[in-house]
Order: C-alpha cells, then sequence, then structure tokens
C-alpha cells in the first residue's frame, strides 16, 4: 500500500491538519514508459506555503486534491522505462507519498555512495543549488565584498555564506537565537551571525558592517531587508532569493520602506528563481561536492521520520525548530 498525503484546502495564513489529508492507496500498476520509485526522503521547503496560494507565480499552484507537491529521493523499484533500472536511486518531484509512479522527467540519477540519500535534496539538491548560483550569479560576489545572509542556519543561506567564504568574503549571518548563531560561526565559518530574535538587527549591522554591505542575500524579506537596504554601499547587490517572514500573511506583504538607498547607491535587487539554472545543476553540484569533500562546505540535514508528521514537521519551517535542511523520511 501507499501511504499518500493529498492537499485539500487552500490555508488563509498559516497551513495546519487542515489542509492535507493522508491517504493510503493500494500501489499502482505501471505503464510502458513509466517507473515505480519508493521514496525514502522528501524535501520539506518554505515554497510550499507559495505553492498552496491560487495565484500567478514561477510555477502552477497545487490543485485541490493532488498529491502535495515537493521534492524527494527514493530507490527505483520496477523500471518500464528504458532510460531507469530497478536498483537505481533517483531524485525528482515526486510529492509527499511513499510510491510515486512517473514517466521519469524532471528524476535524475543519484549516488548513495557519494553522499547520503538526503543531501541530494539539500545541499546538493535543489537549496544548494539556489545558494550556488544566486550568491555567484546574481549577487556577483568578489574577493573582499561584505556579504549578509539571513536564514543563515537554514539550508539555502548556510551554503550561501560558505560560499562567499571560500571566495574570500566577509561573511555576516542572521539567524533566530543563539544556538544557531553559534552553529553559524564556529562551524560554518561565517565571521559572525546577528540574533534576530533577541536582537536589534538595525543596530548590529552598523557594529558589524561599520562602512556598509555589498551584498545582501535575502531569505526572509520584512524588516530584516529594511535593516540591509539601510546599510548598503556603493553598486551593491541585493539577492531575493525568498521572504519566509510574509509567506503566511493574510493581508498584502510589507514591502520595504528604504527602498530608494538603492538609487542613492546606484545599487541592484534582482530576484532568483533557481529552475532558471537548471541546465547548469550538474557543473553547481559537482562544484559543491568537491567543496564538501575538501570539507569546505559542511552540510546538515535535520530528518524526522513518519509521513504522518508531515504537518507537524512542516511547521518548523516557520517557528525556525530545526537546524539545516528539513526531511522527512517516508518509509524505510
Ligand atoms: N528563489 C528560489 O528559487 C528559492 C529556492 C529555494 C528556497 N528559496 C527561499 O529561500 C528561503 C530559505 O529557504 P530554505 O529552504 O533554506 O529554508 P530554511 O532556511 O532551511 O528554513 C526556513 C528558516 O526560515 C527562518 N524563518 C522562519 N520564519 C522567519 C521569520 N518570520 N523571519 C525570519 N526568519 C524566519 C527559520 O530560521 P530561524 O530559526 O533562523 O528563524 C527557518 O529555519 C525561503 O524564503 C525560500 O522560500 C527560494
Amino acid at each position: 500500500m501507499n501511504k499518500q498525503l493529498l492537499f485539500i484546502k487552500r490555508p488563509q495564513g498559516e497551513a495546519n491538519a487542515s489542509t492535507w489529508s493522508l491517504e493510503t492507496n493500494p500501489i499502482p500498476e505501471i505503464s510502458d514508459g513509466e517507473i515505480l520509485i519508493k521514496q525514502h526522503y522528501v524535501s520539506l521547503d518554505p515554497a510550499m506555503r507559495g505553492w498552496m496560494n491560487d495565484a500567478r507565480s514561477y510555477i502552477a499552484p497545487m490543485e485541490i486534491g493532488s498529491v502535495m507537491r515537493a521534492g524527494s529521493v527514493g530507490e527505483v523499484v520496477a523500471s518500464k522505462n528504458p532510460k531507469f533500472e530497478v536498483g537505481q536511486y533517483v531524485a525528482g518531484t515526486g510529492g509527499v507519498q511513499q510510491y510515486a509512479v512517473t514517466d521519469g522527467k524532471g528524476f535524475y540519477p543519484v549516488d548513495p555512495k557519494l553522499a547520503p540519500l538526503p543531501t541530494y535534496i539539500g545541499s546538493l539538491g535543489m537549496p544548494g543549488m539556489t545558494a550556488f548560483f544566486g550568491i555567484q550569479e546574481v549577487g556577483k560576489i568578489k574577493e573582499g565584498d561584505i556579504v549578509v545572509v539571513s536564514g543563515a542556519a537554514g539550508a539555502v543561506g548556510s551554503i550561501v555564506g560558505q560560499i562567499a567564504k571560500i571566495k574570500g568574503c566577509h561573511v555576516v549571518g542572521i539567524a533566530g537565537g543563539a544556538k544557531k548563531c553559534k552553529y553559524v560561526v564556529d562551524e560554518l565559518g561565517f565571521d559572525a551571525c546577528i540574533d534576530y530574535k533577541n536582537e536589534d538587527v538595525k543596530e548590529r549591522l552598523k557594529v558589524e558592517c561599520p562602512k556598509g554591505l555589498d551584498v545582501y542575500f535575502d531569505n526572509v524579506g520584512g524588516e530584516i531587508l529594511d535593516a540591509a537596504l539601510g546599510r548598503l554601499r556603493l553598486h551593491a547587490r541585493i539577492v531575493i532569493c525568498g521572504a519566509i517572514s510574509q509567506y503566511n500573511n493574510k493581508e498584502a506583504v510589507k514591502g520595504p520602506s528604504n527602498y530608494l538607498s538603492l538609487l542613492v547607491n546606484r545599487a541592484s535587487m534582482t530576484g532568483i528563481v533557481v529552475f532558471d539554472w537548471a541546465d547548469r545543476y550538474k557543473e553547481g553540484a559537482e562544484q559543491l561536492g568537491k567543496w564538501m569533500a575538501q570539507g569546505k562546505i559542511k552540510s546538515r540535514e535535520d530528518i524526522y521520520e513518519g509521513i504522518e508528521n508531515f504537518p507537524e514537521t512542516y511547521n518548523r519551517l516557520f517557528s525556525g525548530e530545526k537546524m539545516g535542511k528539513l526531511v522527512l523520511k517516508v518509509i524505510e
């Protein structure tokens, strides 16, 4: 049997248990051209909240009654598709379910001998690619830059800051709580970390970036984005990657009021959508893999278990009660 999490109700504000329904259905037979994947791990991403809205975005909204969309990694257990062999491991967007039937489009092979499976939906998967191309291609970092990154202990932010350190930048993280800030500095090697839950971000940015900042990589939006805008240097770049502080808003997103700092500093603010870099993922994964093997980049996954625990695990994205990339193991 296949346990599947269906998306049954569009939330207003925060998603909760009534957003989904857990169902048990027979594992379907596959047809010619299809494969059956036993999905060991699914990825939990802040973007899921946006996919639930019936609104125009970079990807179609999820349909009511569909399997909850999610990145996944697992083993091919049946194949009628010549491109995939039984026993091979693959990653893709298989949804929150124990078994996925697919024609294989968007799935690619991964090697569990090179890295643990969850890493392929973390640092070597979508979040890692976002960090890799976001900070380098959009943020255009160069040696000596002063880089600030929010969501610094998270899946994307932790990799952004480590790449910026490798490239010779001065890196300041922003994260929630003393434990996360200690991890960001002591384990990940950032130069400093601001605890936005207990400190005045605006004031501490003045201390950590007395000359201002060259690049701000924004994962959270809201007041922290505004504080960073207030510290721009000439020709600074802001990478708009996400705005998790705004995703559960029932009212309009709160925009930045300090935006004229872009004018004064001839600065830019540019969005990134990771999928635009899909044809270069191989390059990104190879380089990140090398840095990980050399010990220059640390990858951390926080793994919870049980498909029935999806709603409470999902909430950890917003409460911050997790460290690193959030992953759910849905089957042994
Ligand atoms: N544009 C793209 O293509 C793309 C791709 C991937 C991800 N993203 C975006 O990148 C951001 C980070 O994603 P991720 O996967 O790396 O998630 P993550 O950082 O691993 O998890 C989310 C973190 O956000 C922080 N957070 C939650 N509510 C917050 C608030 N109100 N204010 C400030 N911080 C808050 C929490 O950390 P603390 O404990 O530190 O508060 C939480 O751990 C998200 O905005 C996501 O949507 C964009």
